[in-house]
């Protein structure tokens, strides 16, 4: 299983121990929050720019913002990977076609509340797949297992149009091996990576 290591619970004073070790890692997950489509500020694209200086992974951005197309045009200047939107937000369909006129991947998000049927129309245009196995807005939340019904059912939809499936929230070394086997093909790892004594281990070992 991939995993892409979320920075937002990460121990900052510590970054030159832990950054180095994350080398192995798919890419880095940026998790941009706005006060508003969830209750809580993680940082912007100052300290993204930041994180990209020290690390020579690609950038997953996730954003949970109620207007995603002024965060996309600060942030298709770091050339990330992905660009991931929420469903639940607005103007879906003009930020999808904006990140792919940057030649950014487009990610698309689920809440745990949003059924699979909402995204459907969306499914070819996309690059990847979010489904968030908590609520939006913070590290350190449990695992909703029942989100794997999504991965399940996304699984027939991915043969044709070959989007990437993530899963966000609650990872840990049993939510890991329940994802891989339900068809996940990415998993954001936040607070349980940066639990472990030795993450490079942890990392080869999981991936
Ligand atoms: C939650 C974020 C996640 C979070 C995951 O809103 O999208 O990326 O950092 O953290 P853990 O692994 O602690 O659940
Ligand atoms: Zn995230």
């Amino acid at each position: 299983m991939k995993v892409a290591p979320s920075v937002l619970n990460a121990p900052i004073e510590h970054i030159d121990t832990w950054m180095p070790q994350l080398q192995s890692s798919y890419m880095l997950h940026l998790d941009i929050m706005d006060g508003h489509f969830v209750p809580n500020l993680s940082f912007g694209i100052d300290i993204a720019k930041t994180y990209q200086r020290v690390s020579d992974l690609p950038l997953d951005v996730h954003l949970m913002t109620t207007h995603p197309l002024m965060w996309i045009e600060q942030f298709k200047d770091l050339k990330p990977q992905f660009i991931t939107i929420h469903v639940e937000g607005k103007d879906v369909e003009k930020s999808i076609k904006t990140i792919q006129s940057f030649g950014i991947g487009v990610g698309l998000a689920l809440k745990p509340s949003t059924p699979i049927e909402v995204i459907v129309p969306y499914l070819d245009q996309l690059d990847l797949v979010l489904i968030m196995t908590v609520e939006p807005g913070f590290g350190g939340q449990s695992f909703m297992y029942e989100m794997l019904k999504k991965v399940e059912a996304l699984k027939a939809y991915k043969q044709k149009h070959g989007f990437i499936i993530q899963v966000d929230g609650g990872l840990n070394d049993e939510t890991l091996v329940a994802s891989h086997e339900a068809g996940v093909d990415v998993a954001v790892v936040g607070s349980h990576l940066f639990k472990q004594d030795d993450i490079e281990a942890w990392l080869k070992k999981v991936q």
